[in-house]
């Protein structure tokens, strides 16, 4: 699968893989985020890229970032990664340095508007992953996360539906997309790999 994402990247700069990760992770994982205590998601934030325009306007889901010292299917996940990042490394020669990546969970109603996750030349994250953990999900929920073209945001690459195993890579600062609002509880991880845009004067990513 690896040798398809990093084809994919190559070609189209995006991949959706289906059962990308066993089924057993997936519900390890959703049943990690669902026992979060209350108060551990937080709302989302958005940066400074949005003007003036409120975070609840632009985005409505809650997120608890995982930790490298997190156990269990959390660190499982955090290994898929590493191994994702030294495939991608070896093949393509990206460059990745690091990872981060949080829970997601959209309440019924709750979306994200068009946006993408780095501005180019600034922001060093360069490519992004998210994985869906609802095991059941259909046309009827929502919730879909749909990509658009750099070129021509009007244009629709992909609508992809977030049932649980879907993975998706992209590049960063190439796709705009949005998350359409969710009819009933929608459960993911979003990630992003970093390159080290460090100077001497200047650690970033810290540590
Ligand atoms: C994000 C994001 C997409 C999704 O968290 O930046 O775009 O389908 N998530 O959850
Ligand atoms: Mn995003």
């Amino acid at each position: 699968m690896f040798d398809l994402i990093a084809s994919d990247l190559r070609l189209k700069g995006y991949s959706v893989q289906k059962d990308a990760l066993p089924v057993q992770l997936i519900s390890d994982l959703l049943n990690a985020l669902k026992a979060k205590p209350p108060g551990v998601l937080k709302k989302a934030g958005i940066g400074r890229a949005h003007g003036q325009q409120s975070n609840a306007e632009i985005r409505r889901d809650e997120i608890a970032w995982i930790e490298r010292t997190d156990e269990g299917a959390a660190e499982q996940w955090l290994e898929f990664s590493a191994q994702l990042q030294q495939y991608l490394n070896r093949t393509l020669m990206l460059g990745l340095f690091s990872f981060e990546s949080h829970f997601a969970h959209y309440a019924a109603g709750a979306f994200y508007k068009t946006h993408v996750d780095a501005f180019r030349g600034q922001a060093n994250r360069v490519l992004s992953v998210v994985l869906y953990l609802n095991l059941e999900w259909g046309p009827a929920d929502g919730g879909e996360m749909v990509l658009y073209s750099d070129q021509n945001p009007q244009q629709i690459l992909e609508t992809i539906q977030p049932l649980g195993g879907t993975l998706v890579v992209f590049l960063s600062e190439d796709f705009p997309h949005e998350v359409l609002p969710a009819k009933r509880d929608r459960y993911s991880i979003a990630g992003w790999y970093r390159v080290n845009t460090s100077s001497t004067q200047h650690i970033d990513p810290p540590a």
